[in-house]
Order: C-alpha cells, then structure tokens, then sequence
C-alpha cells in the first residue's frame, strides 16, 4: 500500500524559512539565553533545525501532550504524557510546536506553562492553518500559514509515518478517506 504524497513546501523553502526564523530569534533575544520546549513527537526535527540557526545560547527541554478529539478536531482536553525535565522558572521560553491546527492544545498548555514562571513565554510553529481555528492562540514565530489539508513531514506524521520526510507533503490516504483522529492521539 502506498499513499500519495505531494509536495506542498519543498525542503529547500523549509530549510530557508527555519534560517529566517533563527535568525530573528537571534536578534529578539541578544545578550540573553533561550529554553526552547519542544512539543514531542511533531516539532522534534523543526525544533532541532531551528536550535542550530539561533546564535544566542540554548537549552532544550521536551514536553509530550495527548488530547482527545473527534476526526475533525481535537477538544481541547489536553493531557501531559512527558512533563519537563528542567525547571522554566526565570527563563525565556519559547514553544516549539510543528503545527497550530484547531489552536486547542496550545491555548490549553500556555496557560499551564505560565504558572510555572517563566520571564517569557512565547509560540513558535512551522505551520497554521488559519482555516482550521476554534481556539485563539497566539503565534509569535510562524513558518508557513497552509491551506486546510492534512500534511505530513518534518517532523509530521499520518499514522506515525512520514515524519522523516524532508519537505512538507500532502498525503493522500490509499484508502480515499479522511485521517482518521479519533480517541485519544499522540500529538
Ligand atoms: P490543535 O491545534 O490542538 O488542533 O492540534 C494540533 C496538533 O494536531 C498538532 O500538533 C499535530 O500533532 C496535529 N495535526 C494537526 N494538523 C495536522 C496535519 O495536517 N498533519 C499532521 N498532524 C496534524
Ligand atoms: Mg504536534
């Protein structure tokens, strides 16, 4: 069985954009250190890409939530599988997440976070899909907005496959039907 993939965002734009990103970052935040939290499994390749591009110092730390959801949306009720190993008080933060979708998880996990006392907390996403909102959320740092269509790579996955694609595609289920998102879904 093989699914169709498409490019929509070659590896070269990809890689240009995360250069982009890196390098604002870098400036936003001289003479300072950045802890960049890594919202696993999804933003683990953008996440590592970007840490290489940002000239400040950086320490890394990972989070992994799971959420309920319908096979359209997730609901917003979020649960932490991997909690933080370090401590994000005093410092500053950003969340690295591949994709901002119905915007639920994060406008959960922020919140949550910032109890914790960071100096700073701020959102960085390859991608968003403004077509798909139902909870506001902020982006501080965004690769690319896509249309609405489900897309794997770079970290990005359809059953857990294709993440480790280079460019970000569109997948096209062998079976013609819609990914299915039920129950409770690893992000
Ligand atoms: P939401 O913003 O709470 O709806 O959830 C975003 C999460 O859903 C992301 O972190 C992804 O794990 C997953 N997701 C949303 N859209 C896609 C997609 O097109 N491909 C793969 N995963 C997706
Ligand atoms: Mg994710």
């Amino acid at each position: 069985m093989a699914d169709k993939i498409s490019v929509l965002i070659p590896e070269e734009a990809v890689d240009a954009k995360i250069k982009e990103i890196g390098e604002r970052i870098s400036k936003d935040y001289e003479g300072k250190e950045v802890h960049l939290i890594c919202i696993l499994k999804g933003g683990v390749f953008f996440a590592c890409e970007l840490a290489k591009r940002i000239t400040v110092p950086v320490s890394l730390d990972f989070m992994q939530v799971s959420s309920y959801g319908n096979a359209t949306s997730s609901s917003g009720i979020v649960r932490i599988k991997k909690d933080l190993d370090d401590s994000m008080e005093g410092k500053e933060v950003i969340i690295v997440e591949d994709i901002i979708d119905s915007g639920r998880t994060l406008h959960y996990l922020i919140p949550v976070l910032k109890q914790r006392n960071p100096a700073s907390i701020k959102l960085c996403a390859l991608l968003n899909k403004p077509d798909r909102r139902e909870a506001e959320v902020q982006i501080d740092y965004l690769g690319f907005d896509i249309p609405d269509e489900f897309v794997v790579g770079y970290g990005l996955d359809y059953a857990q496959k294709y993440r480790n694609l280079p460019f970000i595609g569109v997948v096209e289920p062998d079976t013609g039907e819609e990914p299915e998102r039920k129950g409770e879904t690893v992000e």
